[in-house]
């Protein structure tokens, strides 16, 4: 069974699906692999790697033409029509709802695998992909937020004076919401936090951060363990009984989002006005939106004395290691796809087991 490993070719995409230490393991299991020539390169793994541990290096075209092609963003309408038929797909297809890319491949008889309908179960935990890149996501945001505030994070006593401690808001406490804490509270920053999901509390207390406990007079737990979209009336409420928690913040690190709608606003402009000057957000839901309406995706820009950064892509900055997670979460999925036959192995029935099932769609 052959697997390829293309080149990520989206703008600004540093990220890959495979690396030698997967790969290698890989070919222990009588995989023949396919890795693009420079595939890795941009990630700190260069081909001489992947050589060493038994992947062939190949075009574009020699990595398409495989049984499981592993890739890391969706692909483009060039790399549905490179695609083998009747292979498999498995990376991210970024997409809600009708989509024409999947469309396409399934048209070619190509299964699609996406990443993020992978099951929020304790089964599927090692699989994950959205939790290991929102993981690294959330601990590159503040590192990102350190490096623009033009203060300390941490108390600071020195003969030449003292420094308070940064103090530092987290909105939404998911998996980037809790990294991004556990990392501010590393960097001494006072952190306090609040989600709209009733559970988030004893985390946020877990780390040592404060919770920030509002009345909505409504729940914002969905389904799956996600949060729901508030009711317009909520959504007020959460805005106005933020903003004075939020005025008094240094740095703000907003993570809320809803699956396939648009981000929720948490911080608006009034608020962005009554921020200290040189006060930082960073708004990890720029892609969606944001939760400041201030942000602009991809960009920083600065807004009444504060600067607010919008980057969609914080995993690609941690290339490295965010493509080992990836890689590993990949060769986990593959050990439950396959058995081991006399001549190498042979694929399972897909919809048989809940994970591939699920993630078919
Ligand atoms: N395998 C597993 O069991 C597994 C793995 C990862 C995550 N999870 C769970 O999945 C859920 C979603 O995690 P995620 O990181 O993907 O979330 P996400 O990226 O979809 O959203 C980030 C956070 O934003 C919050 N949010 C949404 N609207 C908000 C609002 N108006 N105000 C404040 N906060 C708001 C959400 O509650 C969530 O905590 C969590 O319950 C998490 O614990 C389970």
């Amino acid at each position: 069974m052959k697997i390829g490993v293309p080149l990520e070719t989206r703008a600004g995409e540093a990220r890959v699906a495979s690396t030698p230490e997967v790969i290698k393991k890989l070919v222990a299991k009588g995989f023949e692999v396919l890795v693009e020539r420079g595939a890795g390169v941009r990630a700190g793994y260069p081909d001489a790697d992947y050589e060493s541990v038994g992947a062939r290096l190949t075009d574009r075209a020699g990595a398409y033409d495989s049984d499981l092609l592993l890739k890391v963003r969706r692909p483009e309408a060039a790399d549905v029509a490179a695609m083998c038929p009747g292979g498999i797909y498995i990376g991210l297809m970024e997409a809600c709802g009708e989509d024409e890319m999947a469309a396409a491949m399934r048209a070619k008889g190509i299964r699609v695998l996406a990443m993020e309908r992978m099951p929020r179960t304790s089964r599927a935990q090692s699989m994950d992909v959205l939790s290991s890149q929102a993981n690294i996501a959330g601990y590159r945001a503040v590192i990102e937020a350190a490096a623009r505030y033009g203060r300390f994070f941490p108390m600071m006593m020195t003969s030449a004076g003292s420094a308070k401690p940064a103090r530092l808001v987290v909105l939404g406490v998911g998996v980037a919401g809790l990294q991004a804490i556990a990392t501010a509270r590393r960097l001494g920053a006072e952190v306090f936090a609040y989600d709209v999901r009733p559970e988030t509390r004893e985390q946020i207390l877990s780390l040592g951060a404060k919770p920030i406990d509002l009345d909505l007079g409504e729940s914002g737990a969905g389904t799956g363990g996600y949060a729901k979209e508030l009711s317009d009336e909520a959504k007020a409420r959460q805005q106005a009984a933020l903003a004075d928690q939020l005025a008094k913040a240094h740095v703000i690190i907003t993570t809320a989002q809803i699956p396939c709608r648009p981000a929720p606003v948490l911080v608006t402009e009034a608020v962005v006005q009554r921020l200290r000057p040189g006060s930082v957000i960073v708004d990890l839901a720029a892609a969606g939106g944001g939760n400041c309406p201030l942000t602009v995706a991809d960009q920083v820009v600065e807004r009444h004395g504060v600067v607010i950064v919008g980057h969609t892509n914080y995993p690609s900055m941690v290339a490295a290691d965010a493509s080992a997670f990836y890689a590993k979460n990949l060769f986990n999925l593959i050990e439950i796809m396959v058995d081991k036959g006399d001549a190498g192995p042979v694929l399972k029935d897909l919809s048989k087991d809940d994970i591939t099932q699920a993630m078919l769609g």
